[in-house]
C-alpha cells in the first residue's frame, strides 16, 4: 500500500540505532502500520555495529542501511521527513541536531537527553528549525494507563492530590547482546542508571495524573553494584507539586518485574498492579468529619490486557506515532510532550543532584527560556553524584 487514508503520500523515515528498541518496538510497528493504514514508511536504518546492521539488512531489505547518521542523512536527507532516535541518550541530541539541521522532524527515545542544558538546546533548535522534536514517552499509551486517565477524567476519584509509582526490575534493562548490553550501567554512555533509564516514564505519568508540573525534588539512590558500574541501580524521587505529592520508587534489584502505581484522590484511588486495575469510590457522606470506620467505597476491579512483560511495548507505539504524525500536521513543532521531555530532564538531574548532596530539597525551574543559570547549577551533576554501595 503506499498511498494514505487521506491521500497523501506516507512520511517518510529512517531509524538511527537499529537494536532493542529499534528492531523490536519501533520498526515492527511501522511495518504493521505501513501494512494497515500506509501512512508512514522506513526507507532506511543507521547502526554503528556491523552484526546489527547485516541483521536490519536481512529483516527489511528493501530498506537502505548505512553504517551512520552522518552518511545517512548525507544520502537520504532529501527524500526523508524525520528521522526515529533508538540509541543510546548519549547520542540523541548530537543526532537530532543533525536532523533538524537538515530540516527533518525527530522522534525520539527517552530520556531525550541526558543533561539539561542539552534538552533546552534541542527544544530551542526545534522551534526555531520549525520541525517537530517528539518524545517517545509510550507509557501513557499502555490500555491500562489510558484506563487511569478515563477515570481521573470521570472525575468519580476527585481531585488528585497524590500519586506513588513502584518500578520493579529484577534486574538493568540490557541493550543488544552485538553491541554494548551493559551500556546503561556505564554513565558516558547512558548519563545515569535507572533514574535516567525510567525516570522519564514515571515523571510524565505524574505530570499527567497531578495535571501540573512539579515544583520541587528530593531523591536517595543507592548502586549495590558499584565495583562493576558508576551509575545506580536504586532510586527514590519525591516530587513535591503546587496541588501535592508523588513518590517514584525505581529498582533494578527488585527480584521481579512489575509496576504498582496507586492514585489519591479527594474521593476515591486508583490502584494498578501491572494489567489489574482496582478503583475505590467513596460513598456520598455526610461530610468529611464522620467517623473513622463510617465510610464505605464502591470498589470495581478490573483486568487491562496491557502485555507489561514485553519490554519493547510495540503495541503502545501506533498511538505514541499518531501523535508524532499530528504534531507534524498541526505544526506543533515543541508539543506538550516535548516540554514534558525536557520537565523530565529536569526532575531526573535534580534528583541526582539532590542524592549527591544529602538528599537536600532542589526546586526546579520549569521554563526553558527563563532557565540559562538553572542550567549551568545543574549541568555536572550527573559527575558528582554520590552513590552508597
Ligand atoms: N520507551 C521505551 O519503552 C524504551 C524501551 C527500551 C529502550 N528505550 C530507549 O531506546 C534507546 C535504545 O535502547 P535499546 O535498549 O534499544 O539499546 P540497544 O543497545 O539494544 O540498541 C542500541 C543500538 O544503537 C546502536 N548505536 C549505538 N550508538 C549509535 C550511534 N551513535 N548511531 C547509530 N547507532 C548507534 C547500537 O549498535 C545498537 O544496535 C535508549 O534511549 C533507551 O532508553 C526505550
Amino acid at each position: 500500500m503506499s498511498a494514505t487514508t487521506r491521500g497523501c503520500p506516507p512520511l517518510r523515515g529512517a531509524v538511527i540505532g537499529y537494536g532493542f528498541i529499534g528492531a523490536l518496538g519501533h520498526l515492527p510497528a511501522y511495518a504493521e502500520r505501513r501494512h494497515r493504514r500506509g501512512d508512514v514508511e522506513i526507507v532506511a536504518i543507521a547502526d554503528i555495529c556491523e552484526a546489527r546492521r547485516e541483521l536490519a539488512a536481512r529483516t527489511y531489505p528493501e530498506a537502505r542501511i548505512y553504517a551512520d547518521h552522518h552518511t545517512l542523512l548525507a544520502m537520504e536527507a532529501d527524500g526523508l521527513d524525520f528521522v526515529d532516535i533508538c540509541t543510546p541518550p548519549c547520542d540523541h541530541a548530537a543526532i537530532a541536531h543533525a536532523a533538524l539541521d537538515m530540516g527533518l522532524h525527530v522522534l525520539c527515545e527517552k530520556p531525550l537527553t541526558p543533561t539539561l542544558g542539552e534538552a533546552a538546546a534541542l527544544l530551542e533548535h526545534a522551534e526555531a528549525a520549525q520541525r517537530v522534536l517528539f518524545p517517545c514517552h509510550n507509557y501513557k499509551h499502555a490500555p491500562v494507563v489510558r484506563a487511569i486517565r478515563d477515570i481521573i477524567d470521570s472525575g468519580r476519584i476527585g481531585d488528585v492530590q497524590a500519586v506513588v509509582l513502584n518500578t520493579m526490575r529484577n534486574t538493568h534493562a540490557k541493550g543488544v547482546t552485538e553491541w554494548n548490553t551493559h551500556w546503561r550501567r556505564h554513565r558516558e554512555f547512558s548519563g545515569g542508571g535507572i533514574a535516567m533509564d525510567h525516570g522519564s516514564h514515571s515523571f510524565y505519568l505524574t505530570f499527567d495524573w497531578m495535571g501540573t508540573y512539579p515544583v520541587a525534588v528530593t531523591a536517595k539512590m543507592t548502586n549495590m553494584a558499584a565495583m562493576r558500574y558508576d551509575t545506580e541501580d536504586n532510586a527514590t524521587v519525591t516530587l513535591t507539586f503546587p496541588n501535592g505529592l508523588a513518590s517514584a520508587q525505581l529498582s533494578w534489584t527488585a527480584g521481579v518485574r512489575k509496576v504498582t502505581y496507586a492514585i489519591q484522590g479527594s474521593r476515591g484511588a486508583i490502584l494498578v498492579d501491572d494489567d489489574d486495575l482496582q478503583v475505590a469510590v467513596m460513598r456520598a457522606t455526610d461530610g468529611p468529619d464522620v467517623a473513622q470506620g463510617a465510610v464505605d467505597w464502591d470498589v470495581e476491579r478490573c483486568s487491562i490486557a496491557s502485555h507489561w512483560g514485553d519490554a519493547s511495548h510495540t503495541t503502545w507505539f501506533d498511538a505514541l506515532l499518531e501523535r508524532f504524525r499530528r504534531a507534524i500536521a498541526t505544526e506543533d513543532w515543541v508539543s506538550r510532550d516535548a516540554h514534558e521531555a525536557y520537565r523530565c530532564v529536569e526532575v531526573i538531574t535534580a534528583a541526582y543532584q539532590s542524592a549527591a548532596d544529602g538528599c537536600r530539597e532542589i526546586p526546579l525551574y520549569g521554563s526553558v527560556h527563563l532557565l540559562q543559570h538553572h542550567v549551568e547549577s545543574v549541568a555536572h551533576v550527573g559527575e558528582a553524584i554520590a552513590v552508597t554501595s
